[in-house]
């Protein structure tokens, strides 16, 4: 059965803006994003969103709900009470364009620093062998939909846009993650490896594992256990293996 749900959103621009009570239909079933639109054809027609998919898979929808980072189309009004009011602000990290929509080119600049896939210089396409394990390691980090909202919520840029030049953020650190565990990647043996650059490069040494990117993840990876502690730990290991600095001195 419908009812009125009370939603307050952000109206506003680069200049500044401000939260707008609205009172809108909602139906049994819906999700927050179903509102924003209902809002749109309403009252709001100039009302800025960024939406694909509508099924939690292109991650457009990113935004803030009650302040906690979320996808718009995957939270449903079930989980707030009837007379709650559901505030939807966009990603505080990033800088707004107008309204919910903002400006997430920061990421962009961030993928293409990390140095894609080397394939092993003595094997042809079709020639790349690889254990099922070591397959199943990488899915998971590639069930990523790209939505930044592991972005968003790591206090290392949320609260010190200073540190965007340093750090990559969890999305790209686990990027890393997942070439250095990559059987293939060739890419120690033409320059730095992946731990290391990851460490001197990418501001992995910024992180201190407070998972809130895991946390906020709409696919459930495990950003922080299976990418960033093992990268860690590698960066570390090569870093301080008494072998690889004896031979590290004698190279250099
Ligand atoms: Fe989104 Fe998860 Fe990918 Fe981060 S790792 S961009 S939270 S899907
Ligand atoms: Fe940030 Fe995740 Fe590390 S939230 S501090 S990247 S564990
Ligand atoms: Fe595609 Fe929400 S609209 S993830």
């Amino acid at each position: 059965m419908g009812y009125q749900a009370h939603l307050r959103v952000w109206h506003g621009d680069a200049e500044g803006g401000e939260l707008r009570e609205h009172t809108v239909e909602a139906e049994e079933g819906e999700v927050v994003l179903d509102l924003v639109h209902r809002l749109q054809a309403t009252e709001c027609p100039d009302l800025a969103v960024r939406w694909n998919c509508k099924a939690g898979k292109c991650g457009s929808c990113s935004a803030e709900i009650n302040g906690k980072p979320k996808l718009l189309c995957m939270t449903r009004l079930s989980t707030f009470a009837r007379d709650e009011v559901i505030t939807v602000t966009p990603m505080r990290t990033f800088p707004v364009i107008k309204d919910l929509v903002c400006d997430v080119s920061y990421n962009y600049v961030k993928a293409r620093e990390v140095p894609a896939f080397e394939p092993p210089a003595d094997l042809e396409p079709g020639e790349y062998r690889m254990q099922q394990v070591d397959v199943q390691r990488s899915q998971e980090f590639r069930k990523c939909i790209e939505c930044f909202l592991c972005q968003d919520t790591c206090h290392v840029i949320r609260d010190h846009a200073e540190n965007k030049e340093a750090f990559s953020g969890p999305r790209f650190l686990m990027r890393g993650a997942e070439l250095e565990m990559h059987p293939l990647d060739s890419r120690e043996r033409s320059g730095p490896n992946r731990a290391s650059e990851a460490r001197d490069e990418h501001g992995l040494g910024l992180c201190n594992i407070t998972r809130c990117c895991t946390d906020v993840c709409p696919e459930h990876i495990q950003i922080t256990d299976n990418a960033l502690i093992p990268l860690k730990e590698r960066a570390a290991d090569r870093h301080y293996d008494p072998v690889l600095r004896f031979f590290r001195r004698k190279r250099d």
